[in-house]
């Protein structure tokens, strides 16, 4: 079988697995854990997005009860143009660890969930002409003999610490309530939407993403200068890359 696991907050990573996996089943991981056993015929695609450089730590949480039983795994890092750091070194570990044998690594850019400016219209037509060619390259890696792929990143992880951005709501909100069903953490208060629990919320931008209202927001000045102070990183057209 052939499956497809992401954790996908505002979407992106989702499109990348789907397109690339093809799969006969596919797992959506951001808002439930998954126990799953696998078997050494499976080929695994498992997509997470770079926060920081790194897997986020929930994804991780949520697939820490499968057992890979060899099963191949395609390891994919979707990041928003600025750098996925080690975030495919840290999601091979991890899945090495659960039993899994890695086949290769993806890094592809989508858009910045926080910047959505950034990489706007990510993946575009070229990036899937990229996705088609590693697609290519995974039908021949699974014919060959099997070699141990070479995937970017180091260790000790880089120490991960961006910024806290909790979601504010405006007047906007309507009280519907999908934010609070969403939020992969549970951080929105169930009667009081306004409210989101610093602690839980992981900055993944979830609630802003699907609230049909506009009425979620980072507050302007924290976003400002945060961006001012990333855009030189953004600045040029960042490539997918394969690692085998
Ligand atoms: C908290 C947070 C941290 C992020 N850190 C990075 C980063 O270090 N490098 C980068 O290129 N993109 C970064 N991004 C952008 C996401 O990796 C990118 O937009 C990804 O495609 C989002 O996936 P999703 O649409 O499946 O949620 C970050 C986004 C968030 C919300």
């Amino acid at each position: 079988m052939i499956y497809g696991i992401y954790f996908s907050p505002t979407g992106s990573t989702k499109v990348v697995v789907e397109y690339l996996a093809e799969a006969d089943k596919l797992i959506d991981i951001t808002n439930e854990n998954i126990k799953i056993e696998f078997c050494k015929d499976d080929v695994v695609y498992v997509g997470v997005p770079s926060f920081g450089g790194r897997v986020p730590g929930l994804a991780l949480e949520r697939m820490n009860e499968i057992v890979g039983n060899n099963a191949r795994a395609v390891l994919i890092s979707a990041y928003g143009n600025r750098a996925s750091e080690d975030t495919l070194i840290e999601l091979s570990d991890f899945l090495k660890n659960k039993g899994f044998t890695i086949l290769c690594g993806i890094e592809a850019v989508c858009r910045h969930s926080i910047f959505t400016e950034v990489a706007k219209d990510r993946p575009d037509l070229k990036d899937f002409l990229d996705y088609d060619y590693f697609k290519k390259k995974i039908e021949s890696l699974l014919l060959k003999e099997y070699k141990e792929p070479i995937i970017p990143g180091n260790r000790p992880y880089k120490m991960s610490k961006p910024a806290k951005l909790i979601p504010l709501t405006n007047s906007f909100c309507n009280d519907c309530g999908l934010c609070v069903k969403k939020c992969p953490t549970k951080a929105i208060d169930s009667n009081n939407f306004h409210k989101i629990d610093e602690n839980l919320c992981i900055s993944c931008m979830r609630c802003i993403h699907i609230c049909p209202s506009h009425a979620k927001h980072i507050e302007e000045k924290t976003f400002k200068m945060l961006e001012e102070k990333l855009m030189p990183f953004f600045a040029e057209r960042k490539n997918n890359n394969f690692y085998c």
